[in-house]
């Protein structure tokens, strides 16, 4: 199982790839063309910016992504970073002119893991129903979410709540996500 995770690590790294994450996206994308239409996208959660890498790849030109960490970010070209953690007011300001216009919401967002793990399922519970409570403001009509979220016990009430605000939803598990992880990715297309 190691050197599988050594694969993509190594994979990563000889292209230039910031994080083994960016396999993620761009498999999720190869499956579901994520950036066909979408003008206008969000990303949450993009230090070190493996994923920042593959969206100024994939989008359109005329496209624009805000990409967006509590952490510091080396420029991505093509993307526009902004140092905001999601609950403080400044975030929150920034996208109410986005509101009902956004085509794409990525999220590869989770919490630093501290070992408990109830704590850990709480806190990454409580980011999932951030980036879906966001997404009902943000989103346009035919928009799209893409979170990454944990099979766990909180795993069957989040797809609920997906089920009751998009039209098409879909759970996928890339290859470069480690086999002994439990995360998996959630994905709503078209809000209801
Ligand atoms: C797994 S990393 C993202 C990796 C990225 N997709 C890549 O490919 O490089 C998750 C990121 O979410 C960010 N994050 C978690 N909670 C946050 C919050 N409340 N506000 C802003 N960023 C947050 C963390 O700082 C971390 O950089």
């Amino acid at each position: 199982m190691k050197n599988i995770q050594d694969y993509w690590a190594k994979k990563a790294k000889k292209a230039g790839l910031r994080s083994r994450a960016a396999y993620k996206l761009e498999e999720i994308n190869k499956k579901h063309n994520l950036f066909y239409g979408s003008k206008i996208i969000f990303e949450l959660g993009s230090a070190p910016g493996g994923w920042s890498q593959i969206i100024a790849k994939l989008k359109d030109k005329c496209s624009v992504c805000y990409s967006f960490d509590c952490l510091n970010m080396a420029d991505v070209k093509g993307i526009k970073f902004y140092k905001y953690n999601f609950f403080d007011d400044e975030f929150k300001e920034f996208s109410k002119d986005f509101f009902s216009k956004t085509d794409l919401i990525l999220s590869d967002m989770s919490v630093n893991l501290s070992g408990i793990s109830i704590k850990d399922a709480e806190e990454n519970k409580q980011l999932n129903f951030f980036c879906l409570e966001l997404s009902k403001k943000l989103l346009s009509s035919r928009g799209k979410l893409l979170i990454k979220s944990f099979n766990n016990e909180n795993l069957k009430d989040l797809k609920k709540e997906f089920l009751n605000n998009f039209q098409n939803v879909f759970i996928e598990k890339p290859q470069a996500s480690k086999t002994s992880s439990s995360e998996v990715y959630l994905l709503g297309l078209n809000p209801k």
